[in-house]
């Protein structure tokens, strides 16, 4: 445990925690996924649904994720093996630990392509090709890149890399360091791109109602296993991360209030940035449902028309390329924890083997943006395979295993107690941990299979 060490200086181990759980949470789900898929899925249903899924569901799992992290104090799937031991129950609820790692696999591969965009724009933005630009000027030059298989490729092999040798040397610890500074430079900026957007467009009132003005009738199945499968993406749960994490929490930290602010700034920014991206669309009349391309077709408007948007723009690609390799080297760690224990592989050459076979998954995904458009596996182009695949399944399930395993095959009293909970506060978290979450999860797959 870490804890002593941590908590000298300003270091408190607490603080130091909330930045690493931060970090890994806080990425291109945020700022990337979060607006496009409102877009996608029409606005404030998906909006409002995602912030119910996030209280109910996601606030549970990442408490249990944590606590039984901090129990084993181990990774993932010992972790599973060790707490179902200890709790008398079979040691095969590991499975949920291997089944968590794979989605990590499988989520870095396209993670990297959307990383290797963020650092391409970081570019194009800093030597201001987008000056004066219009939507439509700035969207032909988005469909010009994702036509280049060449550059996608070169950007998604930088992103890569970067991850493999942050993690390789285990610099992981310096990188969340800077994200003490980095974070909250992030959030400036896109205070100052929701400034923009109110100020210099007639249409923030407009994207305020269509994020905000509840509509419960456009909510169906579709729309509430894409929140629900955001809110695990968003909060990096159902992979085991959480719970590698929570391996160097100390027991006096109070996982409820740690949880509460994890939650609030990721959901803060992610709010943010569809503040500073709707305005954006509707006043250059962009479709909002254009999908993955949804960023990087409207903020370059804003940078490329804005006094001092070229520098602006530029900060706010590294910093969101900082924001997205926090994350993607948090994905990447179990990957290596794992091929490292189980082949004679050192930690840089697992690092560097796991980072190749990624790499080349993801390889698969940008091609689907060109060449390989036509390649469909059940209906999907093999970008949104893996990402539906991961996102509207394997997390949601995963979660569902942790959630259940927590209030059924657990010692009830023995949580309440490492939570701290007494009198409604505990009837309410048994409420919601026990029957609310999963009942929720299992209602929305059920709802998906008749429909
Ligand atoms: N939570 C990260 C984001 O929103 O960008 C992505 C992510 C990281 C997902 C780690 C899952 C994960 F385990």
């Amino acid at each position: 445990m870490n804890t002593t060490k941590a908590s000298h200086g300003q270091w408190s181990s607490r603080f130091g925690f909330i930045l690493a759980a931060t970090g890994s949470a806080v990425g291109l789900g945020n700022i990337w996924k979060f607006p496009y898929m409102t877009g996608v899925s029409g606005g404030s249903a998906f909006v409002l649904t995602y912030l119910l899924c996030i209280t109910l569901i996601g606030v549970p799992i990442l408490i249990m994720e944590w606590l039984i992290g901090r129990r084993a104090q181990q990774n993932p799937i010992q972790a599973m093996e060790f707490v179902a031991r200890q709790e008398g129950r079979s040691p095969a609820w590991k499975v949920l630990g291997f089944v968590g790692i794979l989605g990590a696999f499988l989520i870095l591969s396209f993670y990297s392509v959307i990383g290797g965009w963020a650092l391409d724009y970081l570019f194009l933005t800093g030597s201001g090709t987008f000056q004066g630009m219009t939507g439509k000027e700035t969207g032909a030059v988005f469909e010009g890149f994702l036509a280049n298989a060449g550059s996608l490729m070169l950007w998604h092999t930088v992103f890569m890399g970067l991850t493999v040798w942050i993690v390789a040397m285990g610099v992981t610890t310096g990188l969340e360091r800077a994200s003490r500074i980095m974070m909250p430079g992030l959030a400036l900026v896109l205070l100052i791109l929701v400034g923009y957007a109110a100020v210099a467009t007639d249409s923030f009132g407009r994207a305020a109602a269509f994020l905000f003005t509840p509509d419960w009738s456009a909510i169906n199945g579709q729309v509430v296993l894409a929140a629900l499968g955001h809110a695990f993406f968003t909060l990096s749960l159902g992979m085991g991360i959480m719970t590698a994490y929570g391996a160097y929490l100390g027991k006096e930290v109070n996982l409820l209030s740690t949880a509460r602010t994890v939650v609030i700034l990721d959901t803060t920014i992610a709010l943010m940035a569809g503040m500073a991206i709707f305005p954006l669309v509707f006043a250059h009349n962009l479709e909002p449902s254009s999908g993955p391309g949804l960023i990087f077709v409207t903020l370059p408007i804003a940078f490329g028309n804005m006094t001092g948007g070229t520098v602006l723009g530029a900060l706010f690609f590294v910093l969101l390329s900082f924001a997205a390799l926090t994350s993607s080297m948090s994905l990447l760690e179990p990957v290596v924890a794992l091929v490292e224990e189980r082949t004679s592989l050192g930690r840089k050459s697992a690092a560097v083997t796991a980072g190749v076979v990624i790499w080349l998954l993801g390889v698969a995904s940008l091609l689907s943006f060109n060449h390989w458009s036509e390649i469909q596996i059940l209906g999907n182009n093999i970008f949104d395979f893996l990402d539906k695949l991961t996102s509207k399944f394997m997390l949601p399930l995963t979660g569902l295993g942790i959630i259940i395993f927590a209030g059924w095959f657990m010692n009830q009293e023995k949580i309440r107690q490492e939570l701290g909970l007494e009198g409604t506060a505990y009837l309410i978290w048994s409420l919601v941990s026990r029957f609310v979450a999963p009942l929720a999860v299992i209602a929305v797959f059920i709802s998906m299979l008749l429909g």
